[in-house]
């Protein structure tokens, strides 16, 4: 029988990070997630992992819990992570997340763990053209926040010549869609994600949807991006695992397929069988027209393949999530703000469970 396996997880209790410790959870691994709860959800850890509220700049913190076991890798999520607001805040982005990264890098290897997963984003190919892009192109981020997990990356390049820890940085092109088993969703605060907003919008939840910019060199105008399931990326991180004592990799993960903003609001409209409003609203700064993945290398060398690769799966399965919480996870984990107030939690600020 497989060893069980133990991964300490930050950024576990957002949307990427969640789906992955529940893939890890299922196949009977221990997962320990180390989250600030600032952007990530109490109600997005799955019972079976043990949560740390924290913060990555707590030293101290970050020490004691890698100094806890011998952990078989550890995997960084947490991170700001919007395009548009990077453009806004450019320094606040690069100082935030190359300086948490840069310390937790340095703190696994003092601590001896020699396995390291970075997520890492189709935004590091900022003017990339319309071809989809693989791991041979040309780092060129069009965004403060790309810029940011491209420094991450070279870190780990040096980490790995000067003390030979071994790392995968996964590049996610959009990530979207829900657990299809309805244990987790997307949600954001505000939410500024293309697909949760137009599913909103369908469901009268919102105003009319802005389309940002319907001037771009595409073929109806909107830009188009690779939406991939937020399960296939799960499950790309259960695989790398599985590589790295054999050395580093980066992998661009994607379905190899884009939709316009156009096509997902066609999309949204076929799913829920209701009219999505929506009106031309000026470009959104630092968004490249076109993001598709060449995502080859992964399929090759790990047999990688997506499994809701259709762009009418991805959005049934955010539906069905957004359905069934209207609140998100607001109605959950018990994080509801109330007017005026803190957070209110039931537990301290620095809590476990497990
Ligand atoms: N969009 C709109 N209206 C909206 C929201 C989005 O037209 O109200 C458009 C955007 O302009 C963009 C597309 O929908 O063209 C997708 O936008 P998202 O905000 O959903 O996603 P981004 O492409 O900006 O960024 C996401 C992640 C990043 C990641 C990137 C990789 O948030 O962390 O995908 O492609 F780097």
């Amino acid at each position: 029988m497989r060893r069980s396996r133990h991964y300490l997880v930050t950024g576990g209790a957002g949307f990427v990070g969640s789906h992955a410790v529940a893939a890890l959870l299922d196949r009977g691994d221990e997962v320990v997630v180390l989250d600030s709860l600032r952007t990530g959800h109490r109600g997005a850890v799955l019972p079976g992992a043990r949560l740390v509220v924290g913060d990555l700049d707590d030293e101290v913190l970050v020490g004691a819990l890698l100094a806890e076991r011998r952990w078989d890798a550890v995997l960084h999520f947490a991170a700001l992570s919007l395009v548009g607001e990077s453009m806004r805040e450019p320094y606040r982005y690069i100082a935030a997340n190359v300086g948490s990264g840069v310390r937790l890098i340095a703190a696994c290897v003092a601590h001896g763990v020699r396995r390291f997963v970075l997520s890492s984003t189709a935004a590091l190919f900022g003017n990339a053209g319309d071809a989809p892009i693989d791991e041979d192109a040309p780092i060129d981020p069009g965004s403060p926040y790309g810029e940011s997990k491209a420094m991450l990356e070279r870190t780990l390049l040096w980490a790995e010549r000067v003390h030979g820890l071994h790392s995968a940085a996964l590049r996610y092109f959009n990530a979207a869609g829900a657990d299809p088993a309805g244990r987790l969703g997307e949600d954001h605060v505000p939410e500024t994600h293309l697909i949760p907003l137009v599913i909103d919008a369908a469901l009268g939840r919102r105003p009319a949807l802005s389309v940002f910019g319907t001037d771009y060199a595409t073929p109806d105008g909107t830009c188009i991006r690779d939406y991939v399931h937020v399960t296939d990326l799960a499950e790309a991180h259960l695989r790398v695992l599985d590589l790295l004592d054999a050395g580093s990799v980066r992998y661009n993960l994607g379905n190899g397929r884009g939709h316009s903003v156009r096509e997902v609001i066609g999309a949204v409209e076929r799913v829920t069988g209701r009219r999505v409003p929506w009106h031309a609203a000026p470009r959104r700064a630092g968004d490249p027209p076109v993001l598709v993945a060449a995502a080859w290398r992964i399929m090759r060398e790990t047999g990688w393949q997506p499994r809701f690769a259709d762009l009418d799966a991805i959005v049934a399965t955010a539906l069905a999530w957004r359905e069934g919480h209207p609140e998100g996870y607001r109605g959950v984990d018990g994080s509801i703000i109330p007017t005026g107030g803190a957070p209110r939690s039931r537990r301290g600020s620095r809590s476990t469970r497990g």
